[in-house]
């Protein structure tokens, strides 16, 4: 991400949760969970993308976003932005609450198939190097570390790891 995606709190991450989200469904973001998403991203980013920002990206060809739902509350949300036959993920981010359900992995992954659908044959992301939890979901979904970007976050200052998903038909 290129943006300064400095998680606020993560205080519930290590709690192994034993429900899974049986009630949770992935949808495509519309205009009407602006609101919510931006609100989340708010309590969990110390440099949040605004509802503005949450809006234009949604009106570009370029970009799509997921949200995950449940009885009607947004707990996740995942967006990418497509160039060329790279993608790249923008935001992903499950409400604090809710997290260790597979609600990152099952926004990821649907990302990374539309990605792929509409052309992509490789996906980046960057990563705070202390971010545990994320690196975590992005080795699971089968991203590797291909560099370094030193000191690139601040508040606190941090290196990003690029991480890189190579779809499996490209030759
Ligand atoms: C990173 C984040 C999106 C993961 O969301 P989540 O819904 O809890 O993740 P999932 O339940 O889908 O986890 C999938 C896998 O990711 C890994 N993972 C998730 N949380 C982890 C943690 N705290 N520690 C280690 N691995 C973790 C595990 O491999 C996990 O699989 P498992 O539960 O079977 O072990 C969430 O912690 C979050 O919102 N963090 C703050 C925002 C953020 O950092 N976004 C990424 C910015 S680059």
């Amino acid at each position: 991400m290129h943006r300064d995606s400095n998680v606020k709190s993560a205080a519930d991450d290590g709690i192994k949760m034993q429900k899974k989200c049986e009630t949770m469904i992935i949808i495509k973001m519309e205009p009407r969970h602006i609101l919510d998403v931006a609100k989340l991203e708010a309590e969990i980013f110390s440099v949040p993308w605004s509802q503005q920002a949450f809006a234009g990206a949604l009106e570009m060809d370029q970009a799509f976003f997921y949200v995950a739902q449940e009885a009607d509350a947004v707990v996740g949300y995942c967006g990418v932005s497509l160039a060329a036959d790279e993608a790249e993920i923008t935001n992903i981010a499950t409400a604090p609450g809710r997290r260790r359900r597979n609600i990152a992995k099952r926004l990821l992954q649907k990302a990374m198939d539309e990605a792929h659908e509409r052309g992509a044959q490789r996906m980046f992301l960057e990563v705070r190097s202390l971010n545990k939890p994320a690196i975590g979901l992005y080795q699971k979904t089968g991203f590797q570390t291909v560099g370094i970007r030193k000191k690139y976050y601040r508040h606190p200052q941090d290196d990003a790891l690029v991480m890189m998903y190579r779809y499996a038909d490209i030759i």
